[in-house]
């Protein structure tokens, strides 16, 4: 994916991009699509379409993206994804993923943005979420959104290459009185 492409996809003006992409809520039908992104998350074990609709389906999970293409029955493109699960006024991060070819064009902070602004409207007051201790690009991510650490789980995640690494367990608290 070009440099301009990527531009011209993160200001809305892909006139001559085929798919310019816009904040959906993703459902069943974009199963297939988010394995393939999870895929492309660095973690140890993958999410196989028939998890992912079982996840899109599931009533207390939202899942927002940002995509291109799926109108007149075109597949869509996804290129970021994030969901959450509720419970009451509170909600867990479970994932969020940036298409590698799109990183660092800010998708990421946009798609954590308006997926937090939809969960206040569905009355979730605080978010949290576990992140890799060594994980920095979402960690800053998670800064720049106001996220603070909570606590840790020592030796909670399994590396794809062997051994383990520390969960930090962030969380933001979505009225702002956290910094987010
Ligand atoms: C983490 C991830 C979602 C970030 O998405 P992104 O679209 O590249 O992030 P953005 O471009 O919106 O960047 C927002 C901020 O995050 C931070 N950031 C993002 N990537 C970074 C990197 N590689 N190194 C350092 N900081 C980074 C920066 O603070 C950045 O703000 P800035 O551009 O003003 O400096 C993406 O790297 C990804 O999909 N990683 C693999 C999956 C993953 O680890 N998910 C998190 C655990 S579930």
């Amino acid at each position: 994916v070009s440099l301009w492409r990527r531009i011209l996809d993160f200001r809305g003006l892909g006139f001559w991009a085929p798919q310019p992409l816009r904040l959906i809520a993703l459902d069943a039908t974009g199963s297939a699509e988010l394995s393939r992104l999870h895929a492309f998350g660095g973690f140890a074990r993958g999410w196989s379409s028939a998890e992912c609709e079982a996840l899109l389906t599931d009533r207390v999970v939202t899942a927002d993206a940002l995509a291109g293409g799926g109108k007149a029955g075109r597949r869509i493109d996804l290129a970021a994804a994030i969901l959450s699960r509720r419970a009451a006024d509170e909600a867990e991060v479970l994932v969020i993923l940036v298409d590698p070819s799109r990183r660092r064009c800010g998708l990421g902070h946009r798609l954590l943005q308006a997926h937090a602004a939809n969960l206040v409207r569905q009355g979730v007051r605080t978010l949290f979420l576990e992140v890799e201790e060594g994980n920095a690009a979402a960690r800053a991510l998670y800064a720049k959104n106001g996220f603070v650490t909570a606590g840790s789980r020592k030796g909670y995640y399994a590396l794809p290459g062997g051994g383990t690494a520390t969960a930090l367990i962030l969380r933001c608290d979505l009225d702002g009185s956290s910094g987010g």
